[in-house]
This record gives structure tokens, sequence and C-alpha cells, in this order.
């Protein structure tokens, strides 16, 4: 669909973090309606929540490509292209499969450092609508403790919807 302004959510302070994924939901399920390129998928969605989502420096997905993890659509910074499985916190996340909420990367072994403004980090691992591992999307903030349960709880619902929903 033609991106609107209102797919964009206004940014409140007042709102609280669920409310603010509530809102996000809505309008990524709006934005990405009916679209089944991967790329557009990903390449608007990183823009909707790095525009949508306070605190953050980038938005990147990584495809699992022949046993790494490649750069996809993503805003911010440029980025390290390869990450080899164990390497750096979505390195991590490629070997556990699990949502990785760091809130001090310098404290975080083997970090990779692609942009030094980065202190706190959130990795969730994506998923084929079949279950298949397809990589990981990556939120990098300039501030400590940006990332809790809440979105290692809500991001990969948002993230899930790159996949056609129809
Ligand atoms: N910070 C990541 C590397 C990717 S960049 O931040 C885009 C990591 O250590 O996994």
């Amino acid at each position: 669909m033609t991106p609107r302004n209102s797919d964009t959510v206004a940014s409140d302070e007042h709102q609280t973090k669920a409310d603010r994924y509530d809102d996000l939901l809505v309008a990524a399920r709006s934005l990405l309606a009916g679209e089944h390129d991967l790329v557009a998928n990903m390449s608007n969605l990183s823009a909707l929540i790095y525009q949508t989502l306070p605190a953050l420096n980038g938005v990147f997905f990584y495809r699992w490509v022949e046993g790494e993890l490649l750069l996809g659509p993503f805003q911010g910074r440029v980025a390290c292209v390869h990450i080899a499985p164990g390497q750096g916190v979505c390195g991590k996340v490629v070997q556990t499969r699990e949502p990785e909420i760091v809130p001090d990367v310098h404290q975080f072994p083997g970090h990779i450092a692609c942009d030094e403004r980065s202190r706190s980090e959130a990795v969730i691992p994506l998923f084929t609508p079949g279950g298949e591992f397809f990589g990981v999307l990556d939120l990098d903030s300039p501030e400590y403790s940006t990332f809790d349960a809440i979105d290692a709880q809500r991001l990969p619902e948002i993230g899930a919807l790159i996949f056609p929903q129809d």
C-alpha cells in the first residue's frame, strides 16, 4: 500500500511502552498489508520502527544466508555485512534463537561496535511462517537500558509482519 503520514505513530512522551507497541503494530499491519516482497517489507518496517520508537540509532534486519547473518534493509549508520554464529549479540541469537536484551553493550563480551554511539541493544530472532530461522532484527540505542522484557515480548510479533499475511 501507499504509506501515509498516519502510518507513522506520533511520538508521545506520555505513552507507555506497551501503548506505543500497540500503535506500532496497527501502523505496521497497515503499512505492510498486501505486500509480498520481503525486501520492501524489511525496508519499510525498519523505517517505521526507527521513526516510531524513541531513543534509537539503528534498526537492522540480518538474514540467515549460507551459515552466517547477512546485512539486510536497515536504518542508521553503515553496518557490518557478515556476522558469524556466536559473534556479537546477533551471533549469540543465532545460537540461542531467543531474544537478547543488552542494557550495556560495553559489558557484552564480543559486542560488535558498528556505531560507537550504541549503548544498549535488543536482538530478536525471526522465523518464517513455517517455523524456519530467517534471521534477526537488531535495535540499537544511544542510551543505556533502553530495552526490557516488553521489547523482547513485542518485537517478534512486529518483525513477523515482513512475511505476507494473506
Ligand atoms: N551490534 C551488533 C552488530 C550489528 S550492528 O550493531 C548493526 C552485535 O554485536 O551483534
